[in-house]
């Protein structure tokens, strides 16, 4: 497949559609088989658009609901380590089982914050899923209960994930080619 020019950088194929298929799959499969009963899902936007949607229809467990939450770390394609929460939870999450649906998993700087606003809230039981993640650039200490796939400390972009705001209707994911 051919490389793909985003703003001022060049990306290559990474990740075909047929290849996140099957990681989503799998991710609603271990959901799925996992117990968790009458579900609230929490996707954080804008990243996890896509893999929210496609996971969604896999999901097979009785009375799943789902919900949006918007925060936002990165400039360009550096975290810049601090998380801004843009759109709030308007939804009651006292006693619910809560499933966090992200994209990607970098830094966790993302993924604590929304811990922390969600363990306010006196759920009855918290997970997190995420379709990819980035072992190497991880630095918190919050288990990551449903991982896609785990990738290289690279930029990736493409199926919901972007790069300064473009590339996230690519329906594959292209890493930054050096
Ligand atoms: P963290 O807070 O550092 O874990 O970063 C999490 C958020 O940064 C993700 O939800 C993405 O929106 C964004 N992000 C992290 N890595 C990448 C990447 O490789 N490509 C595009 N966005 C990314
Ligand atoms: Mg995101």
């Amino acid at each position: 497949m051919k490389d793909i020019q985003l703003h001022d950088k060049t990306f290559e194929i990474y990740l075909p559609e047929t290849e996140i298929a099957e990681i989503v799959q799998k991710i609603a499969d271990e959901i799925n088989n996992s117990g968790i009963e009458n579900p609230l899902f929490i996707a954080v936007l804008n990243g996890s658009f896509l893999f929210a949607a496609d996971v969604m229809r896999k999901i097979t467990i009785p009375n799943s609901e789902i919900s949006f939450i918007k925060l936002s770390s990165y400039e360009g394609t550096e975290t810049t380590g601090k998380v801004n929460e843009l759109i709030g939870l308007n939804q009651g999450l006292k006693g619910r089982n809560i499933i966090i649906l992200e994209d990607i998993i970098d830094t966790g700087n993302t993924l604590e914050k929304l811990n922390e606003i969600i363990l306010n809230k006196e759920v009855a039981s918290l997970k997190i899923a995420t379709l990819l993640y980035k072992p190497e650039a991880y630095t918190k200490e919050i288990t990551i209960d449903f991982i896609g796939k785990s990738i290289p400390n690279k930029f990736v972009v493409g199926y919901g994930l972007d790069y300064d705001e473009i590339g996230r209707n690519l329906p594959h994911i292209y890493k930054l080619k050096n």
